[in-house]
């Protein structure tokens, strides 16, 4: 048996393209005292891994040679921990690849009775960060309304449809009309705009006719600057991340609005890692299970096949081609 790996062979200086990584094939590794061999079943393809890329951040940057870094759902093959035996399903940071020997502390263990897909998008840190970033940042009140981009994505879809449970009027950016029509006939949204319209500032206007009072930012640049003259008084916006520049080293992307505009509208901005806390939040992760269960929070998946298919998953989702979690089964 070899281990299939995606190794990172040079930095992207602007868009990420197949040519960054390359296939190999290594012997599967043998875990060391204290250590837990794992197998990969499925491989999270997110934003942020284009981010690792282009330096030290809250984590380590990815380097030329690496493992592609990535977080996994993975299964326990052999353990030399106590706490840990074959068949365990864990979250841990497995890589772009099948097998990973890695430290017992590096893993957390998960709920085998879960659909694996649920495990690493809803129930994972997509709905952690999606539940944290409205409920712990934005604070939401019943009747109030809520802004948020990359509303087809992984984290707004799920802030989308769990705002309205709240009680708030939901409105989501995506690209293109048919992603916003999507968000209002298949997931419940009360409006959506297009940012790729020519008219998008206009139209985002026209879907908050009373303002906006939570914007969850998933993308930062000129959809932030145009988010920021819709807020209301006292506002509060959710700085989760900021893709649109991800792609794009270098180039400037924050708004120029900033700080005047929090200033004249008392606005609060706050920014967060779901890493810090909120992943031992299991009351949220209950809620989130519970919600899904009831049918009133639908996970919606984007499932590349194959670990094949990981760089490719990667830059069709920085190009906006997915709707919902994209994630590849590697197993
Ligand atoms: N703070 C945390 O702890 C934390 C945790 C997880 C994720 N995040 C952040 O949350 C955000 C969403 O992540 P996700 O996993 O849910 O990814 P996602 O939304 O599923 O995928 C990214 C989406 O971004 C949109 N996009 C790409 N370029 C854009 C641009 N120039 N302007 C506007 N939208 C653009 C695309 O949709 P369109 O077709 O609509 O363009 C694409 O589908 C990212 O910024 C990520 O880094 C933060």
């Amino acid at each position: 048996m070899t281990n299939r790996q995606w190794i990172l062979v040079s930095t992207p200086a602007g868009a990420l393209t197949s040519d960054h990584f390359v296939w190999r094939e290594s012997p599967v590794p043998s875990p060391g005292p204290g250590e837990v061999l794992v197998r990969t079943r499925m491989l999270s393809l997110d934003p942020a891994n284009r981010a690792w890329m282009n330096g030290p951040s809250y984590r380590e940057q990815v380097l030329p040679g690496d493992v592609m870094h990535g977080f996994t759902l993975s299964e326990v093959v052999e353990s030399n921990a106590s706490g840990f035996a074959p068949g365990d399903l864990v979250d841990c940071m497995g890589g772009w690849q099948d097998f990973a020997a890695l430290p017992a502390e590096a893993l957390t263990r998960r709920d085998n009775r879960q659909d694996p897909a649920h495990l690493i998008g809803v129930l994972g840190v997509t709905g952690l960060t999606a539940y944290h970033g409205l409920f712990d940042i934005g604070r939401p009140r019943e009747g109030e309304v809520v802004l948020v981009s990359a509303a087809a994505g992984a984290v707004g879809t799920i802030v989308g449809q769990i705002a309205r449970l709240a009680g708030c009027r939901v409105v989501g950016v995506a690209g293109g009309p048919e992603k916003c029509a999507w968000l209002t006939g298949e997931l419940g949204f009360d409006a959506a705009v297009d940012y790729k319209a020519p008219d998008f500032r206009k139209a985002l206007r026209a879907a908050t006719p009373d303002g906006v009072d939570i914007y969850f930012d998933n993308v930062g640049g000129t959809v932030l600057e145009a988010a920021l003259w819709a807020m209301n008084q006292r506002g509060r916006i959710v700085c989760c991340g900021a893709v649109s520049g991800y792609d794009k080293r270098g180039e400037a992307y924050g708004s120029p609005l900033i700080p005047g505009i929090l200033v004249t509208k008392r606005l609060r901005m706050e920014g967060f890692i779901v890493l810090d806390n909120a992943m031992a939040n299991t009351e949220a992760e209950a809620q989130l299970a519970a919600w899904v269960a009831a049918g009133q929070l639908k996970a919606k998946m984007d499932i590349v096949e194959g670990l094949e298919g990981a760089p490719d998953g990667l830059i069709r989702l920085l190009a906006g081609g997915n709707k919902g979690k994209m994630a590849v089964r590697v197993a």
